[in-house]
């Protein structure tokens, strides 16, 4: 006899990530056999990790730095950090006012985990990454979506977030280069919110950086506690190396903000998991410390290749792209196709149709937009080699000239 497993209250209230489950549908077809499949549906850099961070990690093994870490992190990293802050940002953030943890997710975790009541409220502007309303719920709390628009290029605008907030709102999320939709918030547009959320001081701000050097010109990358100075009291930056130096699987991801707040994450920290990998830790240091040549390489080779994609997606006829500034990923609007027939005979009612439906006939595996709380949209993640990405929106257009 098998004996159910009782779920918590907690685990009943999150559910797995739609990125996740896409990502290994196309990895089972290739199990299966179909050797066609492109997945553009991950987010991360298809680069290695540079040579001399890599090294950094050799030599911490080598010499035995290989024990329990501090909680908050290593001194040297969070050196590391408070230097980064202040070169990038002109933000000045004391060893007490920064915390490294397992990854930004960590980080995003931890600072919910330290905050949230049952009941409480977090704003999340759609199109989100899909963590963070997982994540509030974990906590017992309640995600609020503010809707953007597509005419707006994804960016919350103020009169919205004032509309939003309520009593009992806790934090802001604010993403910026956005996963998924790419859009940067610049200076003046976080000024205009930083004019909102100094009027309603109940309201802290989660500014997730983790895409910060992949924005393309067009619009400089600015953070919100730099922006507005009177907001850094109630401002947790955060950021890490998994984007920036294509060390997604070195767990390493970190952030600046007001010391009790930061004390508050490393208690929670302390019970979770201690200190994050120490290898990784002075992997991190050669990262921020070191030349930064190769990411100026990768973002250039991220401009083109988001170039492309806009390009072809928008060559399509029925699909919209409008052009993401930052981050590696194209949110394309495919709602021209709702309600219409694909070749195999299956009518398209939803964007999750659209790519469930791509994916079966083409091979192309790409995330529906009503995952990240926004659609009938898709999202690209552009970052994969030019001939597959040519490959792939060659197939999306092909798709989408047989669809009745
Ligand atoms: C917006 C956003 N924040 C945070 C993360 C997590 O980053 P990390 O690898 O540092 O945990 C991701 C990863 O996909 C992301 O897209």
């Amino acid at each position: 006899m098998t004996i159910a497993m009782k779920r918590s209250a907690a685990l009943s209230r999150i559910s797995p990530s739609a990125t996740i489950a896409i990502t290994q549908k196309a990895r089972d077809l290739v199990a299966a056999g179909r050797t066609d499949i492109i997945s553009l549906s991950i987010g991360e850099p298809d680069f290695d990790t540079p040579e001399h961070v890599a090294d950094a990690a050799r030599s911490a093994i080598a010499s035995g730095k290989t024990k329990y870490p501090p909680v908050a992190g290593i001194p040297a990293l969070k050196e590391a950090i408070s230097a980064k802050f202040e070169r990038d940002s002109g933000l000045r953030y004391a060893s007490s006012e920064t915390v490294v943890c397992s990854g930004a997710k960590q980080v995003i975790s931890n600072a919910l985990l330290a905050t949230l009541n049952p009941g409480d409220e977090v704003l999340i502007p759609a199109p989100y990454w899909v963590s963070y309303p997982q994540l509030t719920q974990l906590c017992g709390a309640v995600p609020v979506f503010i809707e953007t628009r597509i005419e707006d290029g994804f960016l919350l605008q103020p009169d919205a977030l004032e509309r939003a907030i309520t009593p009992r709102t806790r934090w802001l999320m604010l993403n910026s280069p956005s996963n998924p939709s790419g859009a940067v918030l610049g200076a003046d547009a976080l000024a205009s919110l930083a004019a909102v959320l100094l009027r309603h001081p109940h309201v802290w701000i989660l500014s997730d950086d983790i895409y910060e050097h992949l924005v393309y010109g067009e619009t400089q990358f600015a953070t919100i506690a730099q922006v507005e100075p009177a907001l850094r009291d109630r401002v947790l930056t955060v950021n890490g190396v998994s984007k920036a130096y294509a060390m997604t699987g070195w767990r390493i991801g970190y952030a600046g903000g007001p010391a009790p707040l930061v004390k508050a994450i490393e208690l929670i920290q302390s019970q979770l998991t201690g200190g994050a990998c120490s290898i990784s830790q002075w992997a991190a240091v050669a990262a921020l410390n070191g030349p930064q040549t190769e990411l100026v390489a990768a973002r250039e080779s991220f401009r083109r290749r988001r170039d492309l994609v806009v390009g072809m997606l928008n060559d399509t006829p029925g699909l919209t792209c409008p052009t993401p500034h930052g981050a590696f990923y194209a949110y394309p609007s495919c709602a021209s196709f709702i309600g219409r027939t694909a070749p195999s005979g299956k009518v398209i009612r939803t964007d999750e149709d659209f790519v469930a439906e791509l994916l079966e006939q083409t091979g192309v595996a790409v995330v529906h937009g009503s995952a990240f709380g926004a659609g009938p949209n898709f999202r690209v993640s552009y970052a994969a080699s030019v001939e597959n990405l040519t490959e792939a929106c060659r197939r999306i257009q092909q798709f989408c000239s047989l669809m009745q």
